[in-house]
């Protein structure tokens, strides 16, 4: 079995899809990987380091796909990928086939199985392949590490001679995974920390974190039976907004992560509500590649109002590319450990997790994604 692991080519994608101890630990149960000559160099990791850990190195793109059996990416495959890759290989990454709907056809043309990782079941079986948390986890950091450098001030209370400086006041909105690793973050650097999500549940994680939880004050439940956050009602949002009206005025930092599952982000934060944000605050907005929780949100831009600046940067995880990699790498090693018996992927479809990733199958496009994949083929035509 011949794993591959490809450059990706993605514009501003650093990350890499399985990192030389994940082929260290991959090539000891006598599975063989090769890796494309580059593919983690814009992770710091050496085409060396590849070497040492057992790897064969393969110089061009087009080999390494026709060669591999099974194809580990972060991105979704393009269309030229998709036609190199072997016919009846294996492909493993992240792959939205909604938004990738050609590709995914042709995966299912060149009887390619896929299986999409962000489609894991959210069960403490899959926590450790569970690459959505994991990228959400660098991405929340991230996103305070970026505010603290555009904010032109001191995130801790400091006491010196020079002055005394109050801490920073960073509102989170959204306490899911990115968010609670914001909050986390900027709890270290000496921030105080106020968090909003219309989750009640995470009440507890919040406080547990030395921040304060706002009320949403919403009459319904806001949550799926699934553990997610379903879309409110323009006047349930209306209520949203006026919870973390003030809040707002008073941060210094925002970070924004409210995100439901399939649906554009909800707008949480309006114009007026910038206009009337300190001067020279930050707002990072993780929902701009859904659409952003801002309004004024430019999704791939960061701009400034009124003075405030408004990050809408996408894909802050491969900002911290090495530690993302390391961990989306340890996600795959895990999800494929659950795949792979003595070295040859056996596909098991009473097991939910392989039942919910995989998309294509037996020169198929298989279960609910079919439906999606079908609907979104239409709306191309
Ligand atoms: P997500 O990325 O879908 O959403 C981020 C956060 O935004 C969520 O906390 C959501 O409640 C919040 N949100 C949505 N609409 C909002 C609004 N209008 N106003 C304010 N906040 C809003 O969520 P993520 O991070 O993927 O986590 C979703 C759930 O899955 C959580 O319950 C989490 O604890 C759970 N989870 C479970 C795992 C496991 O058991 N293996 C692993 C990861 C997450």
């Amino acid at each position: 079995m011949i794993v591959g692991v490809p450059r990706e080519v993605f514009p501003g994608e650093r990350r890499v899809a399985l990192v030389p101890e994940g082929v260290r630990r991959l090539t000891a149960s006598k599975i063989s990987a090769w890796v494309e000559g580059g593919a983690g160099q814009a992770a710091g990791f050496s085409d060396d380091e590849y070497l040492r850990a057992g790897a064969r190195l393969e110089s061009s793109a087009q080999r390494l796909l026709e060669q591999t059996d099974l194809l580990v990416k972060i991105r979704p495959p393009t269309i030229l990928e998709v036609e190199q890759l072997r016919r009846g290989a294996t492909l493993v990454c992240l792959l939205y086939p909604r938004n990738h709907a050609d590709a995914t056809r042709r995966l299912a043309d060149r009887r390619v199985t896929t299986l999409a990782l962000e489609n894991l079941p959210r069960t403490t079986i899959a926590q450790s392949m569970d690459v959505l948390s994991s990228q959400s986890t660098a991405a929340g950091y991230r996103a305070v590490i970026v505010a603290a450098n555009v904010i032109a001030k001191f995130f801790p209370m400091l006491m010196t001679p020079a002055g005394t400086f109050a801490p920073v006041r960073v509102l989170v909105l959204g306490a899911g995974v990115a968010g609670l690793q914001a909050i986390a973050t900027a709890r270290r650097l000496g921030a105080l920390v106020e968090a909003f999500d219309v989750r009640r549940d995470v009440r507890g994680q919040v406080e547990s974190l030395g921040a304060t939880y706002i009320e949403p004050g919403l009459e319904q439940a806001s949550e799926t039976a699934e553990g997610y956050a379903s879309q409110l009602t323009e006047s349930s949002l209306e209520r949203a907004r006026n919870a973390i009206r003030l809040p707002l005025a008073n941060a210094d930092v925002c970070i924004t992560t409210a995100l439901v599952p399939q649906q554009r982000a909800p707008i949480l934060i309006t114009r007026a509500m910038i206009e009337n944000m300190r001067p020279g605050a930050v707002l990072v907005d993780l929902a701009a590649e859904q659409g952003g929780n801002c309004e004024l949100t430019k999704p791939g831009e960061d701009i400034v109002c009124r003075g405030v600046t408004i990050i809408g940067r996408l894909n802050l995880a491969a900002e911290v590319a090495q530690d993302a990699s390391r961990m989306f790498s340890r996600n795959m090693e895990n999800f494929l450990g659950h795949l792979l018996r003595d070295g040859i992927l056996r596909l098991d479809f009473r097991d939910e997790i392989t039942r919910r990733c995989v998309v294509t199958h037996d020169g198929a496009i298989v279960g609910e994604e079919l439906r999606q994949a079908l609907a979104a083929l239409k709306g191309e035509g």
